[in-house]
């Protein structure tokens, strides 16, 4: 009966590690996917992560029962706290409904679904360019998808005037997704200035601001300044949605644990949100999974393993910053044509390098590095051993 099907495309971004695998060479090197590997090239977990888990499989009182639809209440108020801030007054005026998520992706996705049933306005922009799962996700949801200027291709930076007029010009009440720090696949974030100036457009036209927070902490190195965009806004006393992720911050990919936190204007209204998010979430997927967000909560509610999980966390950003300046030098050294300073003023885990999907084929083809067709690298899958292979593979592609 499904004879008819033709075959579906691979993923644009995990596709890449798919084609990496089957490559036999010993020099191959995947850019691709978003997901830290050590200087040795080998997936992390962190120690403190051991650690704990070893402390929850030798607690005998620990059963698997189910848990509640809207997933572990202690990982769910110190995932709110973690983002908005331990003072923040949407949560002592009891404004935040959170709610444990499949890592970004599902909570996205419940977010959307839960706008989709319950806002007035199906429209939400996304900037361009984006995650390529955003369009996916909101589009599946049933909300119609726009873009919002974002990036400027000839300054490799912020096309800030495109967005302002973008958004300036959005219907009333449109939701906007905004990447709450280490914008996705650019590496280029507005300044807390700027940030400051969208949160007042936003806020003027009523639009509804949805954060997609995939890197607290990875960024900067600090949980605290990459969480600043999303505090301005909650600062406001206003409304949002935010969607957070502890594949990055944590390690904790395959766990897939995250969370979605809606702001209300009340501690009424935020009840009532629950409520209705649990019919969202039981038809999906039941209940989320018990064991990465108990390896969340108890980081979290430790100050001894939360204080190593930061220490950790900032030697994984530093090593990706690291990773920039070397890049960045190799180039120079070779003489490379162009001007290669993007590469350390992005941020986060991506370098968007402006290399076309041409010159990409080309370095997979005779380089065997692998990455996204949009010249998107991913640093954290570099090492001070493959730098100088990934440079003289950018410096023969763009020589050619
Ligand atoms: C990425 O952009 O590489 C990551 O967010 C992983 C993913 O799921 O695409």
């Amino acid at each position: 009966v499904f004879a008819h099907l033709t075959r579906a495309p691979e993923d644009p971004i995990l596709g890449v590690t798919v084609a990496y695998n089957k490559d036999p060479s010993p020099i191959k090197l995947n850019l691709g996917v978003g997901a830290y590997r050590t200087e040795e090239g080998k997936p992390l977990v962190l120690d403190v992560v051991r650690r704990v888990e070893q402390q929850l499989l030798n607690d005998v009182s620990r059963n698997k029962e189910y848990i509640p639809i809207v997933g572990l209440a202690d990982f769910n108020k110190l995932s709110a706290k973690l983002i908005f801030g331990a003072d923040s007054p949407a949560i002592q005026e009891n404004r935040v409904t959170t709610v444990q998520g499949l890592s970004g992706t599902g909570s996205l996705r419940v977010g959307g679904e839960f706008l989709a049933k319950h806002y007035h306005q199906r429209i939400i922009y996304l900037p361009q360019p984006t995650w390529g799962n955003h369009p996916k996700i909101f589009t599946l949801a049933g909300l119609t998808v726009k873009t919002y200027r974002y990036y400027a291709p000839a300054t490799r930076g912020l096309d800030f005037e495109g967005l302002l007029e973008d958004l300036g010009s959005a219907s009333s009440g449109s939701v906007v997704l905004l990447h709450a720090c280490a914008h996705n696949p650019t590496g280029v974030d507005p300044t807390l200035e700027q940030w400051e100036q969208i949160r007042q457009l936003i806020r003027s036209k009523s639009l509804l601001p949805f954060f997609d927070s995939a890197y607290q902490g990875f960024a900067s190195g600090s949980l605290d300044a990459d969480a600043q965009p999303i505090r301005l806004f909650v600062a406001d006393g206003g409304e949002l949605l935010a969607a957070q992720s502890y594949a990055k911050n944590m390690g904790l990919y395959g766990e897939r644990v995250g969370a979605l936190s809606i702001v209300s204007k009340s501690a009424d209204v935020a009840s009532l949100v629950e409520s209705q998010l649990k019919l969202v979430i039981r038809p999906m997927y039941s209940s989320p999974p018990i064991h990465g967000a108990s390896i969340v909560a108890a980081i979290l509610k430790d100050r001894d393993l939360f204080n190593d999980w930061t220490i950790e966390l900032k030697a994984m950003a530093d090593r990706i910053i690291s990773m920039r300046q070397q890049l960045f030098d190799a180039l120079r050294a070779r003489g490379t044509p162009g001007d290669w300073s993007h590469i350390i003023k992005q941020i986060g885990m991506f370098t968007f390098t402006g290399l076309n999907s041409e010159q990409v084929s080309f370095m997979t083809k005779e380089y065997h590095i692998y990455l996204t067709s949009d010249g998107r690298i991913s640093m954290a899958g570099l090492s001070t051993k493959t730098v100088s292979h990934l440079a003289d593979a950018i410096h023969a592609a763009v020589t050619r």
